[in-house]
Formats: structure tokens, sequence, C-alpha cells
């Protein structure tokens, strides 16, 4: 099925199996997100893309666009329900951004600039969480885990190692390593495995790298969470075009 829908007023196209997420995105309209990656299936975890579509809120990465779809996402609204959702990783988890190596680079802390986040807003959790240095050249920080699964899905889709899962549920829902160990370094992860470069925020790091580039250069610096995200979706479609001419 394919047809037009429309979002915030503007028309835009979308083929078969496309999600309102991908119509938007192909068309240049962010939706602001963060468990999406074009190149993986999506998750549905982190809700920040939630938009009305026919007057329901839906999560734009999973809902099928169909025809005539009438989707409104650009709203102060929405906007506002997106920073508190933000608001609420941020205290989840132990996001100290000042002695981060993500800092400048991590897309949960663009997200919040984005959506013009001053504080946290609500009380922070402080859980205490692991830190894994086992692997010779990867770090693993729990404490800045906001559960995206796009480690998982590289590690399994990609790397086809399968290095990550997720166990638990609701709050106590955690990333786990697949190894008898429990341990990264225990694992057969390497550094150059898609798995190793999908994390939005500090919680993988590739060990040796950190401040190596100066304030004012890095990632999020240079742009915003909207331009990185519109670009990225430019590189996984085919030249000519998201459906492939
Ligand atoms: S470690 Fe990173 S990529 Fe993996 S689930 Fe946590 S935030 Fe997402
Ligand atoms: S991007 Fe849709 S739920 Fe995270």
């Amino acid at each position: 099925m394919s047809g037009t829908i429309t979002i915030d007023g503007k028309t835009m196209p979308f083929t078969g199996g496309q999600t309102i997420m991908d119509a938007a995105l192909a068309a240049g309209v962010y939706i602001p997100h963060l468990c999406h990656n074009p190149e993986f299936k999506p998750h549905g975890s982190c809700k920040l893309c939630v938009v009305e579509a026919n007057g329901r809120n839906v999560t734009s990465c999973t809902m099928p666009a169909s025809p005539g779809m009438v989707v409104v996402n650009d709203t102060p609204e929405l906007n506002e329900d997106r920073k508190a959702l933000v608001q609420m990783l941020f205290v989840e988890g132990n996001h100290i951004c000042p002695a981060c190596e993500a800092t400048g680079n991590c897309q949960l802390q663009a997200a919040g600039y984005y959506l013009h986040m001053q504080s946290p807003h609500f009380m922070h959790f402080y859980p205490p969480r692991r830190v894994d240095a086992s692997h010779p050249d990867i770090f693993l920080d729990l404490n800045r885990c906001i559960l995206c699964e796009l480690c998982v899905r590289a590690s399994r889709d990609i790397d086809k190692k399968s290095v990550f899962g997720i166990s638990s549920r609701g709050i106590d829902s955690h990333l786990v390593v697949n190894s008898e160990s429990g341990r990264l370094g225990d694992t057969s992860m390497a550094v150059t495995d898609k798995a190793a470069h999908v994390c939005p925020t500090g919680a993988i790091l590739i060990k040796r790298k950190g401040y190596t580039v100066p304030m004012g250069k890095r990632l999020f610096d240079q742009k915003t969470l909207r331009e990185f995200h519109l670009e990225q979706q430019k590189r996984v479609e085919p030249e000519d075009g998201p459906d492939g001419g």
C-alpha cells in the first residue's frame, strides 16, 4: 500500500511498509527520537517519537503510514511531553555529563538541548549500576544505559554474536552481557563490531578515545540532533530516493 500522509499540514508520500517515521524522515520532516535508527528494525521503547495520528497518540517509529493519515508532530504540547521523557531518562540513570566521555557526542544530551531542557526536574534515582572494564578495547557503563536496545539489535542482527540482551521487567530491566561471567571481556565482541558504535549515550565507549575532540568541535557542538538524524536517514537511503527509484 502506498499513498500520502500529512504531517503538520505538509503532504508527503509513503510506500508499502513505511512507518510514519520513515515517511517523515524521507521527506526531511523531523520527529524527535532516541531508540530509532534507520539501519535497524524499530523498537518503540523511548516514546519520544509519539505523534498524534488521526487523533490518537502513537509511536511514529512503529505505526505504519496509511493513506490520508493526518499526523500532528511539532506542537508545544508534544514537545513538552518529549522533554519530560528525556528528564525521566536523566534521573533514572546516572548521567553526569561533565564527567562523561560522550559529552558533546551524546544523543540523550542533545535531545535535552533540542527540547530546551533546563534541569532534570524530577528526583534522581541514583541507581547503583555496574561498570564493566573487562574488555581490552570497550568500556560498558550501565549507569548511562537508556535501554534503547540498539546494541542488542546490532550485535544480534549485524554482528551475528548476540553479545547483549535485556533481563527483568519494568524498573528492574537492565542490559546484560551474554557470557557465563556476565563480563564483556569474556565475549567475542570486537572493537570493529557494529554494536560497539551504535550506543546513543556514553554507555558503550571505545577505550583510549575519550576527550580527543576539543569542545566546540564535538558532534553536537556542530549540529543539532535534528540535523544529525536527518543526515543519518540520508546515509541509509539509496541514492535515487527512499523507495529505490
Ligand atoms: S548500552 Fe547503549 S545501545 Fe545498548 S541499550 Fe544501553 S543505551 Fe542502548
Ligand atoms: S523512536 Fe519511537 S519509541 Fe523510540
